[in-house]
């Protein structure tokens, strides 16, 4: 059964999923449907009244939040900032919402300690006030939703914003060594890769008539691999291409020699079972994803 076409609000319409999501929903199973997405500066979730307001104008079949406070070091001295995106505004976006609502999480909120890869319902401790804040708002959205699909994914990256790939491309451009951590352990994602699960997700509701699939997803492109590990691939591929031109050496390093502000999981790599069993997607290969996110940017 076909519904007719219906109106998404993308909240956090600028950040580095925002702006993918953007991108691919002209040539995505969703184009019929009309996107409005919305910047910090056109929607501040962290303002209930307005939140509320824009929803009752728009009337949304669905809402999508790519918006979070993502600043991980920042957020142990600017934990107050971190909640009330993190927490309360995903909360203010529940109670508002009258229809089904996707949002997006984090491998941070588990603490590391696993070495298998952790399931959709497996205990979650996160280790700093990031992740501690995100968990906040999966609970939030869950006490409050019962139309609510949550997909926690990790070590997102594209072309846009800020993400490891680009300081990697900068740093090798400018430097002859380069340290970098060896003993964390994780899954690269790209937001194109994210962003397809979302609409695959979101169309069989919107257009399929399906309820959209409700609970804890997990999404990543399926690596096991350090910090090192990536930056080695990146190196690779941007002197195949042509965007390096000449060659960094990386150091291993282990975190202890790279103290940050926030703690992170030594291990953060999630179980795809639920998105492989219940969602229209497929495995994707973290190489191809890296090499798609460098073909769209001729510098570093
Ligand atoms: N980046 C990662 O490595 C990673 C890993 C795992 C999970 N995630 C999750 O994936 C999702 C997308 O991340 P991303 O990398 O695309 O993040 P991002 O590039 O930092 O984008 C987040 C967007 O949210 C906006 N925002 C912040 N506060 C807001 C508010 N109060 N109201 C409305 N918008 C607000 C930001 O605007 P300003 O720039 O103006 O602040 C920014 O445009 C987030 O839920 C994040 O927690 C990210």
């Amino acid at each position: 059964m076909s519904k007719s076409s219906g109106r998404v609000i993308l909240t956090g319409a600028g950040g580095q999923l925002g702006q993918t999501l953007i991108g691919l929903w002209p040539e995505s199973a969703l184009s019929r449907h009309e996107l409005v997405a919305l910047t910090r500066s056109d929607l501040d979730i962290a303002d209930a009244t307005a939140v509320q307001s824009s929803f009752a104008a728009l009337k949304p079949d669905l809402i999508i939040n790519a918006a979070a406070y993502t600043a991980v070091d920042r957020a142990e001295s600017e934990a107050d900032a971190a909640y009330a995106i993190n927490e309360r505004g995903v909360a203010n976006l529940a109670e508002s919402s009258k229809c089904p609502l996707l949002h997006i999480s984090t491998d941070f909120v588990f603490d590391g300690m696993a070495s298998m890869p952790y399931s959709e319902d497996a205990a979650t401790r996160p280790l700093g006030v990031y992740g501690a804040s995100k968990l906040a708002g999966e609970n939030a959205l869950l006490a409050r939703k019962s139309d609510a699909m949550i997909i926690r994914t990790s070590w997102l990256y594209s072309e846009h914003g800020a993400n490891f790939v680009k300081t990697m491309l900068k740093l090798m451009s400018e430097r002859d060594t380069l340290s970098i951590v060896d003993d964390q352990i994780g899954s690269p994602t790209s937001t194109r890769s994210l962003a397809t699960v979302i609409v695959s997700a979101a169309s069989k509701h919107l257009n399929d008539g399906h309820e959209l699939p409700t609970g804890i997803f997990h999404w990543s492109d399926g690596a096991v691999i350090t910090w090192f590990d990536f930056a080695c691939e990146i190196q690779k591929q941007a002197l195949e291409a042509g965007q390096l031109t000449s060659r960094c050496e990386l150091i291993p390093i282990p975190t202890s020699d790279y103290p940050t502000p926030a703690r992170r999981p030594a291990y953060s790599v999630m179980s795809r079972r639920r998105a492989f069993a219940e969602l229209d997607c497929s495995a994707t290969s973290w190489q191809a994803e890296l090499t798609r996110c460098l073909s769209l940017r001729t510098r570093p």
